[in-house]
């Protein structure tokens, strides 16, 4: 597979089989996103690895909170400004209209919702997951290294066969996580990743993407003034 294959075959994918992805996989896929840039090389992810009968217990201790209608844990980060402006409005209703219709749930249909939420808290089913913190004090520059060595570990999956999903919906049960996985104090759970084998049976559609001028700009143009010369 090459970059461009995993690039694009990269999903967030919400259905996975029960097949155990093994430990070396794992292992090779983490040695080698280890690899991935940070400004001054800090590397400032803490990734933990879950499998087996802790992520069995992680589930099922999310899966009560979520069943007694636990009230969320405490943010340490916003998900989103508080008031998303256009573009971004508009591109997170159509994600929206896109997830849910595809399940066949009505736009105000909060409980229904709610249902497809949860799966979250289940991992989708994932026989592993990968928690990813940051440390408190890191800023926004630390942020966005974390980011790209969650893609970078995202597209070594794709080329091991396997998918993932990266889940920011575990940081309202961070409290939940801490008691499985003891992290030291200062750390920020920023995601969940759930890692498995696609289940091909759960229906899904592609999400888009803006049209490329919507998001970048090409400045000069010296591939054209080259061939004029
Ligand atoms: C940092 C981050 C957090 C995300 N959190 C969630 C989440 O909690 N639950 C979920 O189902 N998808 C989550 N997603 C997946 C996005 O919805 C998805 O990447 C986006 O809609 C684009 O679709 P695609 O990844 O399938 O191309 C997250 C993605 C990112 C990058």
């Amino acid at each position: 597979m090459n970059v461009y294959e995993a690039v694009t075959s990269r999903r967030a994918v919400r259905g996975f089989t029960g097949r155990q992805v093994p430990r070396e996989v794992l292992e090779r896929v983490l040695a080698a996103a280890a690899w991935s840039p940070s400004g001054s090389n800090l590397q400032p992810w803490h990734v933990y690895v879950l499998t087996g009968a802790p992520l069995a217990e992680l589930k099922k201790r999310a899966g009560e909170r979520v069943a007694t209608g636990d009230a969320w844990d405490e943010r340490e980060y916003p998900m989103y400004p508080s008031e998303l402006k256009s573009p971004y409005h508009e591109r997170r209703s159509a994600f929206g209209r896109e997830r849910y219709g595809a399940l066949g749930v009505e736009r105000d249909d909060w409980e229904a919702r709610q249902r497809a939420a949860a799966a979250n808290w289940q991992c989708f089913g994932a026989p592993a997951a990968l928690f990813c913190y940051i440390d408190a004090d890191m800023g926004p520059p630390q942020w966005a290294d974390v980011g790209m060595y969650l893609q970078t570990v995202m597209l070594l999956l794709r080329a091991e066969g396997l998918h993932s999903c990266p889940q920011m919906a575990w940081s309202v049960y961070r409290k939940t996580v801490a008691e499985v996985l003891s992290p030291p104090e200062g750390l920020v759970l920023f995601c969940g990743l759930s890692i498995g084998y696609e289940d091909v049976t759960v229906k899904q559609p592609r999400t888009g993407r803006a049209p490329l001028d919507e998001t970048v700009t090409f400045v000069g143009d010296p591939g054209r003034r080259l061939q004029a010369a």
